[in-house]
Protein backbone atom coordinates (compact mmCIF):
# COMPACT_ATOMS: atom_id res chain seq x y z
CA UNK A 1 0.00 0.00 0.00
CA UNK A 2 1.45 3.54 -0.84
CA UNK A 3 0.41 6.50 1.29
CA UNK A 4 -1.87 9.20 -0.43
CA UNK A 5 -0.32 11.82 1.69
CA UNK A 6 2.39 12.37 4.16
CA UNK A 7 2.25 13.80 7.71
CA UNK A 8 5.51 14.71 9.66
CA UNK A 9 5.00 15.64 13.05
CA UNK A 10 2.91 13.28 15.46
CA UNK A 11 2.11 15.66 18.26
CA UNK A 12 -1.24 15.87 19.19
CA UNK A 13 -2.46 18.10 16.32
CA UNK A 14 -0.16 15.92 13.74
CA UNK A 15 -1.98 12.77 15.13
CA UNK A 16 -5.47 13.64 15.01
CA UNK A 17 -4.82 15.31 11.33
CA UNK A 18 -3.58 12.11 10.26
CA UNK A 19 -6.10 10.28 11.64
CA UNK A 20 -8.76 12.41 10.24
CA UNK A 21 -7.56 11.94 6.60
CA UNK A 22 -7.51 8.39 7.14
CA UNK A 23 -11.04 8.08 8.28
CA UNK A 24 -11.54 9.93 5.25
CA UNK A 25 -10.25 7.20 3.42
CA UNK A 26 -6.88 8.10 2.47
CA UNK A 27 -3.42 6.08 3.55
CA UNK A 28 -1.36 8.22 5.13
CA UNK A 29 2.38 8.01 5.43
CA UNK A 30 3.35 9.24 9.40
CA UNK A 31 6.99 9.97 10.04
CA UNK A 32 8.20 11.83 13.39
CA UNK A 33 11.68 12.59 14.27
CA UNK A 34 12.11 10.30 17.41
CA UNK A 35 10.37 6.73 16.58
CA UNK A 36 9.29 6.29 20.28
CA UNK A 37 5.99 8.34 19.52
CA UNK A 38 5.54 7.16 16.10
CA UNK A 39 5.33 3.60 17.73
CA UNK A 40 2.57 4.96 20.75
CA UNK A 41 0.84 6.44 18.14
CA UNK A 42 0.38 3.44 16.33
CA UNK A 43 -0.48 1.36 19.61
CA UNK A 44 -2.63 3.95 21.28
CA UNK A 45 -4.61 5.32 18.08
CA UNK A 46 -4.95 3.75 15.65
CA UNK A 47 -7.72 1.32 14.86
CA UNK A 48 -8.48 0.38 11.15
CA UNK A 49 -7.50 3.27 9.68
CA UNK A 50 -4.77 3.21 6.89
CA UNK A 51 -1.71 4.23 8.87
CA UNK A 52 1.58 3.47 7.12
CA UNK A 53 4.27 4.40 9.67
CA UNK A 54 7.92 5.33 8.82
CA UNK A 55 11.04 5.29 10.52
CA UNK A 56 13.18 6.79 8.39
CA UNK A 57 12.95 10.02 5.91
CA UNK A 58 13.68 7.61 3.11
CA UNK A 59 11.43 4.88 3.86
CA UNK A 60 8.67 7.81 3.84
CA UNK A 61 9.51 9.44 0.94
CA UNK A 62 8.95 6.19 -0.98
CA UNK A 63 5.88 4.92 0.85
CA UNK A 64 3.79 7.82 -0.97
CA UNK A 65 2.44 8.30 -4.31
CA UNK A 66 3.57 10.78 -6.60
CA UNK A 67 3.77 13.49 -7.63
CA UNK A 68 3.71 13.60 -3.15
CA UNK A 69 2.05 15.45 -1.17
CA UNK A 70 3.46 16.18 2.47
CA UNK A 71 2.17 17.78 5.62
CA UNK A 72 4.57 19.41 8.56
CA UNK A 73 2.85 19.26 11.72
CA UNK A 74 6.11 20.68 13.52
CA UNK A 75 6.57 23.69 15.27
CA UNK A 76 6.96 26.51 13.77
CA UNK A 77 10.04 28.48 13.15
CA UNK A 78 13.58 26.44 12.44
CA UNK A 79 11.91 23.38 13.47
CA UNK A 80 10.34 23.83 9.36
CA UNK A 81 13.02 24.73 7.85
CA UNK A 82 15.04 22.18 9.21
CA UNK A 83 12.36 19.52 8.33
CA UNK A 84 12.32 20.75 4.73
CA UNK A 85 15.70 21.08 4.31
CA UNK A 86 16.03 17.09 5.40
CA UNK A 87 13.35 16.18 3.17
CA UNK A 88 14.51 18.28 0.03
CA UNK A 89 17.33 15.36 -1.30
CA UNK A 90 14.50 12.77 -1.89
CA UNK A 91 11.56 15.07 -3.24
CA UNK A 92 11.08 15.10 -7.18
CA UNK A 93 10.26 18.23 -9.01
CA UNK A 94 6.08 18.72 -8.97
CA UNK A 95 6.10 17.40 -5.11
CA UNK A 96 4.34 19.55 -2.54
CA UNK A 97 5.26 20.33 1.41
CA UNK A 98 1.92 21.70 3.00
CA UNK A 99 3.20 23.35 6.59
CA UNK A 100 -0.13 23.34 8.89
CA UNK A 101 1.79 25.03 11.70
CA UNK A 102 1.45 28.53 12.95
CA UNK A 103 4.49 29.72 10.98
CA UNK A 104 5.25 33.33 10.29
CA UNK A 105 3.55 34.50 6.70
CA UNK A 106 7.16 36.13 6.27
CA UNK A 107 8.97 32.59 6.76
CA UNK A 108 6.10 31.00 4.26
CA UNK A 109 6.69 33.16 1.73
CA UNK A 110 10.38 33.24 1.81
CA UNK A 111 9.76 29.24 1.87
CA UNK A 112 7.67 29.56 -1.13
CA UNK A 113 10.85 31.24 -3.07
CA UNK A 114 12.87 29.04 -2.54
CA UNK A 115 11.10 26.06 -3.05
CA UNK A 116 10.37 27.28 -6.16
CA UNK A 117 13.89 27.51 -7.46
CA UNK A 118 13.67 24.07 -6.48
CA UNK A 119 10.30 23.30 -8.87
CA UNK A 120 8.36 21.85 -5.42
CA UNK A 121 5.33 23.37 -4.28
CA UNK A 122 4.60 24.84 -1.06
CA UNK A 123 1.43 25.80 0.72
CA UNK A 124 1.27 27.94 3.62
CA UNK A 125 -1.84 26.28 5.87
CA UNK A 126 -3.46 27.85 8.96
CA UNK A 127 -5.40 24.84 10.52
CA UNK A 128 -7.42 26.28 13.63
CA UNK A 129 -9.47 24.35 15.91
CA UNK A 130 -7.21 22.60 18.28
CA UNK A 131 -6.96 19.09 19.33
CA UNK A 132 -10.89 18.46 18.34
CA UNK A 133 -10.96 20.46 15.47
CA UNK A 134 -7.89 18.74 14.09
CA UNK A 135 -10.01 15.18 14.26
CA UNK A 136 -13.04 16.00 14.21
CA UNK A 137 -12.87 18.81 11.11
CA UNK A 138 -10.83 22.06 11.18
CA UNK A 139 -10.97 25.50 9.84
CA UNK A 140 -8.18 25.40 6.82
CA UNK A 141 -6.56 28.37 5.46
CA UNK A 142 -4.26 27.24 2.68
CA UNK A 143 -1.97 29.70 0.58
CA UNK A 144 0.45 29.36 -1.93
CA UNK A 145 -0.16 28.78 -5.78
CA UNK A 146 -3.86 27.40 -7.16
CA UNK A 147 -1.96 24.59 -8.71
CA UNK A 148 -0.64 23.16 -5.16
CA UNK A 149 -3.96 23.87 -3.47
CA UNK A 150 -5.31 21.73 -6.77
CA UNK A 151 -3.11 18.63 -5.73
CA UNK A 152 -4.88 18.79 -1.99
CA UNK A 153 -8.30 20.29 -2.29
CA UNK A 154 -10.45 17.34 -2.55
CA UNK A 155 -8.39 15.88 0.60
CA UNK A 156 -8.75 19.32 2.10
CA UNK A 157 -12.19 19.99 1.39
CA UNK A 158 -13.01 16.28 2.91
CA UNK A 159 -11.14 16.46 6.29
CA UNK A 160 -12.57 20.18 6.74
CA UNK A 161 -15.73 21.52 9.26
CA UNK A 162 -18.85 21.80 7.93
CA UNK A 163 -21.46 24.51 7.95
CA UNK A 164 -24.73 25.00 5.82
CA UNK A 165 -22.50 27.72 4.06
CA UNK A 166 -20.20 24.41 2.60
CA UNK A 167 -16.86 23.04 3.60
CA UNK A 168 -14.65 25.46 6.15
CA UNK A 169 -11.81 25.22 3.65
CA UNK A 170 -11.10 27.15 0.42
CA UNK A 171 -8.13 28.67 -1.52
CA UNK A 172 -7.36 32.13 0.31
CA UNK A 173 -5.16 33.67 -1.71
CA UNK A 174 -1.19 33.67 -3.15
CA UNK A 175 2.07 33.67 -1.41
CA UNK A 176 1.92 33.25 2.38
CA UNK A 177 -1.97 34.69 2.27
CA UNK A 178 -2.94 31.60 3.90
CA UNK A 179 -0.66 32.23 7.43
CA UNK A 180 -1.25 35.71 7.20
CA UNK A 181 -5.22 34.66 7.63
CA UNK A 182 -4.91 32.59 10.19
CA UNK A 183 -2.43 34.93 12.29
CA UNK A 184 -4.95 37.46 12.19
CA UNK A 185 -7.41 34.93 13.15
CA UNK A 186 -5.22 34.38 16.52
CA UNK A 187 -5.28 38.13 16.46
CA UNK A 188 -8.91 37.95 17.10
CA UNK A 189 -9.46 35.45 19.35
CA UNK A 190 -7.16 36.99 21.76
CA UNK A 191 -8.95 39.96 21.72
CA UNK A 192 -12.03 37.96 21.89
CA UNK A 193 -10.77 35.80 24.97
CA UNK A 194 -10.00 39.11 26.68
CA UNK A 195 -13.39 40.78 26.00
CA UNK A 196 -14.63 37.69 27.82
CA UNK A 197 -12.26 37.80 30.59
CA UNK A 198 -12.76 41.37 31.35
CA UNK A 199 -16.54 40.71 31.34
CA UNK A 200 -15.65 37.96 33.60
CA UNK A 201 -14.18 40.69 36.00
CA UNK A 202 -16.90 42.83 36.45
CA UNK A 203 -18.81 40.01 37.21
CA UNK A 204 -16.99 38.36 39.73
CA UNK A 205 -15.78 41.86 41.28
CA UNK A 206 -18.04 44.41 41.15
CA UNK A 207 -21.47 41.82 40.67
CA UNK A 208 -20.15 39.50 43.34
CA UNK A 209 -21.64 36.64 41.27
CA UNK A 210 -19.56 33.51 41.86
CA UNK A 211 -18.52 30.99 39.34
CA UNK A 212 -21.69 28.76 38.65
CA UNK A 213 -23.69 31.83 38.57
CA UNK A 214 -21.08 33.55 35.71
CA UNK A 215 -21.29 30.25 33.86
CA UNK A 216 -25.45 30.28 33.58
CA UNK A 217 -25.33 33.64 32.29
CA UNK A 218 -22.60 32.86 29.95
CA UNK A 219 -24.86 29.85 28.53
CA UNK A 220 -28.00 31.89 28.48
CA UNK A 221 -26.02 34.52 26.13
CA UNK A 222 -24.25 31.76 24.35
CA UNK A 223 -27.79 30.72 23.53
CA UNK A 224 -28.30 34.30 21.87
CA UNK A 225 -26.62 36.77 19.54
CA UNK A 226 -23.25 35.88 21.40
CA UNK A 227 -23.40 32.36 20.59
CA UNK A 228 -19.74 30.96 19.83
CA UNK A 229 -16.94 28.30 20.73
CA UNK A 230 -15.47 31.04 23.15
CA UNK A 231 -18.54 31.60 24.97
CA UNK A 232 -19.37 28.44 25.16
CA UNK A 233 -15.73 26.96 26.80
CA UNK A 234 -15.91 29.57 28.94
CA UNK A 235 -19.31 28.74 30.60
CA UNK A 236 -18.04 25.03 30.65
CA UNK A 237 -14.97 26.13 32.12
CA UNK A 238 -17.08 28.68 34.56
CA UNK A 239 -18.64 24.84 35.85
CA UNK A 240 -15.56 22.77 36.21
CA UNK A 241 -14.86 21.60 39.72
CA UNK A 242 -11.42 20.46 40.72
CA UNK A 243 -11.65 17.40 42.20
CA UNK A 244 -9.35 17.80 45.02
CA UNK A 245 -10.56 21.22 46.73
CA UNK A 246 -14.27 20.82 45.13
CA UNK A 247 -14.06 24.14 43.85
CA UNK A 248 -14.11 25.98 40.17
CA UNK A 249 -10.71 25.10 38.83
CA UNK A 250 -11.05 28.40 37.53
CA UNK A 251 -10.79 29.90 40.55
CA UNK A 252 -7.08 28.52 41.37
CA UNK A 253 -5.68 28.94 38.15
CA UNK A 254 -3.10 31.04 38.26
CA UNK A 255 -3.79 34.38 36.52
CA UNK A 256 -0.54 34.44 34.04
CA UNK A 257 -1.42 34.45 30.21
CA UNK A 258 1.03 32.77 27.85
CA UNK A 259 0.94 33.58 24.74
CA UNK A 260 3.23 31.24 21.55
CA UNK A 261 3.68 35.09 19.31
CA UNK A 262 0.80 34.87 16.86
CA UNK A 263 -1.09 38.10 18.57
CA UNK A 264 1.99 39.86 19.01
CA UNK A 265 2.98 38.85 15.13
CA UNK A 266 -0.58 40.54 14.13
CA UNK A 267 -0.16 43.65 16.04
CA UNK A 268 3.30 43.84 14.44
CA UNK A 269 2.16 43.59 11.06
CA UNK A 270 -0.96 45.89 12.14
CA UNK A 271 1.75 48.87 12.83
CA UNK A 272 3.88 47.78 10.12
CA UNK A 273 1.32 48.20 7.61
CA UNK A 274 -0.40 50.98 9.31
CA UNK A 275 -3.80 49.54 10.10
CA UNK A 276 -5.68 50.47 13.55
CA UNK A 277 -6.23 47.67 15.76
CA UNK A 278 -6.15 48.79 18.71
CA UNK A 279 -8.06 46.00 20.57
CA UNK A 280 -5.91 43.07 19.50
CA UNK A 281 -2.85 44.89 19.98
CA UNK A 282 -4.20 45.60 23.76
CA UNK A 283 -5.24 42.01 23.92
CA UNK A 284 -1.60 41.12 23.81
CA UNK A 285 -0.59 43.56 26.53
CA UNK A 286 -3.08 42.76 28.49
CA UNK A 287 -1.63 39.28 27.91
CA UNK A 288 1.75 40.64 29.14
CA UNK A 289 0.81 42.61 32.41
CA UNK A 290 -0.44 39.82 33.48
CA UNK A 291 2.96 37.70 33.52
CA UNK A 292 3.98 40.45 35.87
CA UNK A 293 2.38 38.59 38.99
CA UNK A 294 4.91 39.16 41.76
CA UNK A 295 5.14 42.97 40.59
CA UNK A 296 1.41 43.45 40.67
CA UNK A 297 1.40 41.54 44.04
CA UNK A 298 3.67 43.50 45.88
CA UNK A 299 2.49 46.96 43.83
CA UNK A 300 -1.40 46.27 45.10
CA UNK A 301 -0.27 46.03 48.51
CA UNK A 302 1.24 49.94 48.09
CA UNK A 303 -1.73 51.36 45.90
CA UNK A 304 -4.63 50.37 48.29
CA UNK A 305 -7.97 50.83 46.31
CA UNK A 306 -11.29 51.98 47.70
CA UNK A 307 -14.47 50.13 46.27
CA UNK A 308 -16.88 53.45 45.35
CA UNK A 309 -20.22 52.91 47.58
CA UNK A 310 -22.21 53.34 44.02
CA UNK A 311 -25.71 51.69 43.56
CA UNK A 312 -25.89 48.85 41.04
CA UNK A 313 -28.73 47.66 38.90
CA UNK A 314 -27.71 43.87 38.17
CA UNK A 315 -30.31 42.82 35.40
CA UNK A 316 -29.31 46.12 33.58
CA UNK A 317 -25.36 45.68 34.42
CA UNK A 318 -25.79 41.91 32.45
CA UNK A 319 -27.40 42.81 29.60
CA UNK A 320 -24.73 45.72 29.30
CA UNK A 321 -22.10 43.44 29.46
CA UNK A 322 -23.61 41.27 27.06
CA UNK A 323 -24.07 44.33 24.50
CA UNK A 324 -20.61 45.39 25.49
CA UNK A 325 -18.77 42.19 24.45
CA UNK A 326 -21.03 41.81 21.35
CA UNK A 327 -19.88 45.88 20.57
CA UNK A 328 -16.16 44.50 21.07
CA UNK A 329 -15.70 41.53 19.27
CA UNK A 330 -17.67 43.27 15.82
CA UNK A 331 -14.79 45.92 16.56
CA UNK A 332 -12.61 42.94 16.92
CA UNK A 333 -13.36 41.68 13.46
CA UNK A 334 -13.67 44.86 11.93
CA UNK A 335 -9.94 45.76 12.66
CA UNK A 336 -8.83 42.28 11.69
CA UNK A 337 -10.92 41.82 8.50
CA UNK A 338 -9.49 45.58 7.80
CA UNK A 339 -5.91 44.52 8.54
CA UNK A 340 -6.25 41.63 5.99
CA UNK A 341 -7.85 43.54 3.12
CA UNK A 342 -4.45 46.05 3.40
CA UNK A 343 -2.45 42.99 3.45
CA UNK A 344 -3.79 41.56 0.87
CA UNK A 345 -3.08 44.74 -1.42
CA UNK A 346 0.12 45.32 -0.47
CA UNK A 347 1.02 41.69 -0.77
CA UNK A 348 -0.99 41.02 -3.70
CA UNK A 349 -2.40 38.27 -2.10
CA UNK A 350 -5.80 38.33 -3.98
CA UNK A 351 -8.04 36.99 -0.58
CA UNK A 352 -11.79 37.76 -0.73
CA UNK A 353 -13.09 38.79 2.83
CA UNK A 354 -16.59 36.94 2.65
CA UNK A 355 -15.13 33.85 1.58
CA UNK A 356 -12.45 33.91 5.40
CA UNK A 357 -15.47 34.92 7.28
CA UNK A 358 -17.01 31.39 5.56
CA UNK A 359 -14.72 28.66 6.34
CA UNK A 360 -14.12 31.05 9.89
CA UNK A 361 -17.66 29.56 10.72
CA UNK A 362 -17.22 26.41 11.36
CA UNK A 363 -14.39 24.49 13.44
CA UNK A 364 -12.20 27.13 14.37
CA UNK A 365 -11.33 29.17 17.56
CA UNK A 366 -13.39 32.40 16.67
CA UNK A 367 -16.06 30.37 15.17
CA UNK A 368 -19.45 32.71 16.66
CA UNK A 369 -23.18 33.10 15.03
CA UNK A 370 -22.25 36.81 14.86
CA UNK A 371 -20.08 35.88 11.46
CA UNK A 372 -23.09 35.37 9.85
CA UNK A 373 -23.87 38.95 10.12
CA UNK A 374 -20.74 40.01 8.98
CA UNK A 375 -20.65 38.35 5.78
CA UNK A 376 -24.08 39.87 5.20
CA UNK A 377 -22.19 43.38 5.53
CA UNK A 378 -19.17 42.39 3.24
CA UNK A 379 -20.94 40.61 1.07
CA UNK A 380 -23.52 44.00 0.32
CA UNK A 381 -20.47 45.77 -0.30
CA UNK A 382 -16.83 43.70 -0.50
CA UNK A 383 -14.93 47.71 -0.30
CA UNK A 384 -16.38 47.98 3.73
CA UNK A 385 -13.58 46.48 5.04
CA UNK A 386 -14.11 47.68 8.58
CA UNK A 387 -17.66 46.81 7.91
CA UNK A 388 -18.36 50.26 9.75
CA UNK A 389 -19.99 51.71 6.94
CA UNK A 390 -23.38 49.69 6.59
CA UNK A 391 -26.86 50.75 7.61
CA UNK A 392 -26.87 47.33 9.64
CA UNK A 393 -23.36 48.07 11.44
CA UNK A 394 -24.91 51.80 12.04
CA UNK A 395 -27.79 49.96 13.99
CA UNK A 396 -26.12 47.45 15.62
CA UNK A 397 -23.46 49.89 16.96
CA UNK A 398 -26.12 52.52 18.00
CA UNK A 399 -28.11 49.94 19.62
CA UNK A 400 -24.85 49.33 22.06
CA UNK A 401 -23.22 51.89 22.33
CA UNK A 402 -24.38 53.27 25.71
CA UNK A 403 -24.13 50.13 27.42
CA UNK A 404 -20.04 50.29 26.39
CA UNK A 405 -19.99 53.23 27.96
CA UNK A 406 -22.05 52.89 30.80
CA UNK A 407 -19.49 49.31 31.59
CA UNK A 408 -16.20 50.70 31.07
CA UNK A 409 -17.11 53.52 33.10
CA UNK A 410 -18.70 51.12 35.79
CA UNK A 411 -15.02 49.30 35.46
CA UNK A 412 -13.61 52.42 35.49
CA UNK A 413 -14.71 53.48 39.35
CA UNK A 414 -14.35 49.70 40.79
CA UNK A 415 -10.54 50.49 39.30
CA UNK A 416 -10.25 47.22 37.00
CA UNK A 417 -8.58 47.21 33.80
CA UNK A 418 -10.84 46.65 30.81
CA UNK A 419 -8.18 47.04 27.98
CA UNK A 420 -9.83 45.24 25.50
CA UNK A 421 -13.62 46.79 26.08
CA UNK A 422 -11.94 50.38 25.90
CA UNK A 423 -9.91 50.57 23.11
CA UNK A 424 -12.84 49.14 21.31
CA UNK A 425 -14.54 51.94 22.09
CA UNK A 426 -12.14 53.99 21.44
CA UNK A 427 -11.14 52.53 18.36
CA UNK A 428 -15.09 53.29 17.35
CA UNK A 429 -15.00 56.78 18.68
CA UNK A 430 -11.64 57.62 16.97
CA UNK A 431 -12.32 56.40 13.46
CA UNK A 432 -15.87 58.39 13.08
CA UNK A 433 -14.57 61.53 14.77
CA UNK A 434 -14.09 64.17 12.08
CA UNK A 435 -11.67 65.89 14.62
CA UNK A 436 -9.49 64.64 16.23
CA UNK A 437 -6.76 66.17 18.28
CA UNK A 438 -3.80 65.42 15.58
CA UNK A 439 -3.43 68.95 14.92
CA UNK A 440 -1.46 69.59 18.15
CA UNK A 441 0.45 66.40 17.36
CA UNK A 442 1.62 67.65 13.92
CA UNK A 443 2.24 71.40 15.46
CA UNK A 444 4.23 70.05 17.94
CA UNK A 445 5.89 68.09 16.16
CA UNK A 446 6.79 70.89 13.89
CA UNK A 447 7.75 73.14 16.56
CA UNK A 448 10.64 70.45 17.70
CA UNK A 449 11.44 69.25 14.36
CA UNK A 450 10.42 71.29 11.49
CA UNK A 451 8.36 67.97 10.32
CA UNK A 452 6.00 70.38 8.96
CA UNK A 453 2.13 70.28 8.93
CA UNK A 454 -0.72 70.50 6.48
CA UNK A 455 -3.56 73.31 7.09
CA UNK A 456 -7.19 72.77 6.95
CA UNK A 457 -7.69 76.46 5.62
CA UNK A 458 -5.45 76.21 2.08
CA UNK A 459 -3.52 73.50 0.12
CA UNK A 460 0.25 73.01 0.79
CA UNK A 461 2.96 71.61 3.24
CA UNK A 462 3.77 74.48 6.00
CA UNK A 463 6.57 74.88 8.65
CA UNK A 464 6.63 78.11 11.07
CA UNK A 465 9.27 79.35 13.52
CA UNK A 466 7.42 78.85 16.73
CA UNK A 467 9.73 80.45 19.07
CA UNK A 468 12.93 82.42 18.21
CA UNK A 469 15.99 80.82 19.75
C1 LIG B 1 -6.27 27.63 16.81
C2 LIG B 1 -5.42 28.32 17.84
C3 LIG B 1 -4.06 27.72 17.98
C4 LIG B 1 -3.14 28.47 18.95
C5 LIG B 1 -3.56 28.44 20.36
C6 LIG B 1 -2.56 28.96 21.36
O1 LIG B 1 -6.73 28.36 15.95
O2 LIG B 1 -6.48 26.43 16.87
O3 LIG B 1 -5.26 29.66 17.48
O4 LIG B 1 -3.48 27.72 16.71
O5 LIG B 1 -1.91 27.88 18.89
O6 LIG B 1 -4.75 29.14 20.51
O7 LIG B 1 -2.10 30.23 21.07
P1 LIG B 1 -1.38 31.08 22.21
O8 LIG B 1 -0.46 30.15 22.94
O9 LIG B 1 -0.62 32.17 21.54
O10 LIG B 1 -2.47 31.57 23.11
Amino acid sequence: MKGDIGLVGLAVMGQNLALNIARKGYSVSVYNRTPKRTEEFLKEKVRDEKIIPCYDLKSFIDSLEKPRRIILMVKAGNPVDEMINDLLPYLDPGDLIIDGGNSHYQDTSRRIKELKEKKILYLGMGVSGGEFGALYGPSLMPGGSEDAYKMVEEILLKISAKTEDGPCCTFVGRDSAGHFVKMVHNGIEYAYMQAIAEVYDIMRKILNMDSKEIGDIFENWNNGELNSFLMEISYKIMRYIDEEKGVPLVELILDKAEQKGTGKWTAQSALDLGVPTPSLNLAVEARTLSYFKDLRRDLSKKYERRVPNIPLEKEKILKDLENSLLFSIFMAFSQGLWLISSASKALDYGINLSEVLRIWKGGCIIRAKILNFLREIINKNPENVNLLNDEKSLSFINDKLDSIKNITKIARDFNLPTLVLNSSLDYFLSITEEDLPANLIQAQRDFFGAHTFERKDKEGIFHVQWEKF
